[in-house]
């Protein structure tokens, strides 16, 4: 992989998090070119990371193995547009971490044939910690996937996924997890605070509480429910707490919370492959 040259098009958050995981794994800067037409953004990268930049999108894919096309969903036809001609003419792979946007689509927008590898992360990859659902079409090679791969777990753990319709499964698990975990540990937070303790202490230990319980997770071979049992005695505290949860229905308010996630990032999807 010392030989492969790579090219962002669209250098915000997701982009800056991916280059700073490439050079840490190694890649050095002047194998690295980053397409962004925010002239402050680009001098960031420029001046943080050492990489070439550019204000237009067709550098991106001069002489480059890979692109990553890593700009909103809703830029992405019109940022494909400029490098249409270059695309056909040195066929890279495409690496898309452009949430909703499906391989036939862009592969349409892209002239076909292309080998593409669909990423889904999620906002922990900004801190390295994140997890991402891959899905590659059939005219990506293995060592096509392997550089996908790699690329991705620069910046945290990854999964791969025989059919594409699962990554929209995988916007409402791992993709808006990372809300609902928020959301999760705001409310914790809150009632600790309104039985009285201090605003810092109640964050702090909701936030190595989270931290803790998927750390001891990770490193287990127990079951969840395992693992949930190991620390609920029976007539104790924590199966006094779950049993209102249960009794309030938080399984079935789950389930139907995962279903409209899932079932929005289908329609979300449909409507950005409308585009012509
Ligand atoms: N952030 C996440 O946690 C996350 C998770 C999963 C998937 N994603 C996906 O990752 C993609 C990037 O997300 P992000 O958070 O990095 O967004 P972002 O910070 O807004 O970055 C997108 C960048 O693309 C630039 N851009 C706009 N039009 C362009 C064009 N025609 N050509 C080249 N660059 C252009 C934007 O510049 P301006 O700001 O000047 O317009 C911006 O710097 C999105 O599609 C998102 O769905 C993100």
């Amino acid at each position: 992989m010392e030989h492969l040259k790579i090219g962002f098009i669209g250098g915000g958050n997701m982009a800056r998090s991916l280059v700073g995981g490439l050079l840490m794994t190694g890649w050095s800067g002047d194998r690295i070119r980053v397409c962004e037409p925010d002239a402050e953004k680009r001098d960031y990268f420029e001046q943080q990371f050492g990489v070439r930049v550019s204000s237009d999108n067709p550098p991106a894919v001069h002489g480059n193995d890979v692109i990553v096309l890593a700009v909103k969903p809703q830029v992405l036809r019109e940022a494909l547009r400029p490098v249409l001609t270059d695309f056909q003419k040195y066929r890279p792979l495409v690496v898309s971490i452009v949430a909703g946007a499906r391989e036939r689509d862009i592969q349409r927008w892209l002239g076909g044939e292309a080998a593409i590898v669909r990423a889904m992360p999620n906002t922990p990859a900004l801190v390295g910690s994140g997890a991402t659902g891959l899905y590659a079409n059939a005219f990506a090679n293995e060592q096509q996937r392997e550089v996908a791969e790699s690329l991705m777990r620069s910046v945290g753990a990854t999964v791969w996924l025989n059919e594409e319709a699962m990554l929209d499964v995988v916007t409402a698990l791992s993709g808006s997890g990372p809300a609902y975990f928020m959301y999760f540990m705001e409310a914790l937070e809150q009632a600790a605070v309104g039985h009285g303790l201090a605003p810092d202490t109640a964050r702090l230990l909701t936030l190595e509480t989270c931290l803790g319980a998927a750390k001891l997770a990770i490193k287990s071979n127990e079951t969840l429910p395992e693992l949930r049992r190991h620390v609920t005695s029976p007539g104790g505290t924590t199966e006094w707490a779950l049993r209102v949860m249960d009794e309030a229905g938080l399984p079935d308010i789950i389930q139907r919370a995962f279903a409209a996630a899932a079932t929005r990032a289908t329609e979300m999807a449909d409507t950005l492959g409308d585009q012509s």
